[in-house]
């Protein structure tokens, strides 16, 4: 395995609709996802696009550690073990919109508040060709709503409705103060890169 250098905002890759893979199991895509699990474990990361690491093919990973899992009652409130995807497809369930914090590997420094769909069906092939498919809420469908929008050259600030709300990590401390002030919310997960 490798670590492969991370493709920034501005960079053409993350603009292009990325192609769709053509086999699954082929040894050039497991190459590829042992690099990319590499490289976003080493960036700290909650998920990761082929085409942050320069590779315009349709494959995504996300995990959610228990210490960045949602509130308590959400379906993620547990934590999630990594999940591969090969040519994901997203579909809203319902009109309801979340807003909540978003970082991203490729955006590195900023964070952003980001409306998004509450609730999702996903579906896409594991590794070994096999369909997986779920229905899910909270911090869980953020981070495949997010790592999906990379496939379409999409990153979280075009998301954005109040660019006033994308802010550098180094003034989030701000936010929090200020959320903390108007609501008796006991606190918020911290926003993950991905
Ligand atoms: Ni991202």
């Amino acid at each position: 395995m490798a670590l492969l250098k991370i493709a920034k905002m501005g960079h053409p890759v993350l603009r292009r609709p990325a192609d769709p893979v053509a086999d699954p199991t082929d040894a050039a895509v497991r190459r590829l996802i042992g690099d990319m699990y590499e490289t976003m474990a080493d960036a700290n990361g909650a998920g990761i696009a082929a085409p942050q690491v320069h590779v315009p093919l349709r494959v995504v990973m996300f995990q959610i550690t228990p210490a960045r899992a949602g509130r308590a009652g959400e379906d993620d409130d547990a934590g999630l073990p990594l999940t591969i995807l090969i040519n994901p497809e997203v579909r809203p369930l319902g009109d309801a919109m979340v807003e909540d914090w978003e970082g991203c590997l490729s955006v590195p420094g900023l964070r952003g508040l980001v409306p998004r769909h509450d609730r999702i069906r996903y579906r896409g092939l594991l590794p070994d060709g096999t369909w997986l498919e779920r229905e899910v809420g909270g911090f869980h469908a953020r981070v495949v709503q997010h790592e999906c929008d990379h496939l379409d050259g999409i990153l979280y600030p075009q998301r954005m409705t109040d660019l006033s709300k994308l802010v550098f990590e180094s003034e989030f401390r701000h936010v929090v103060a200020e959320m903390a002030a108007g609501t008796d919310d006991d606190g918020m997960p911290e926003a993950a890169n991905a």
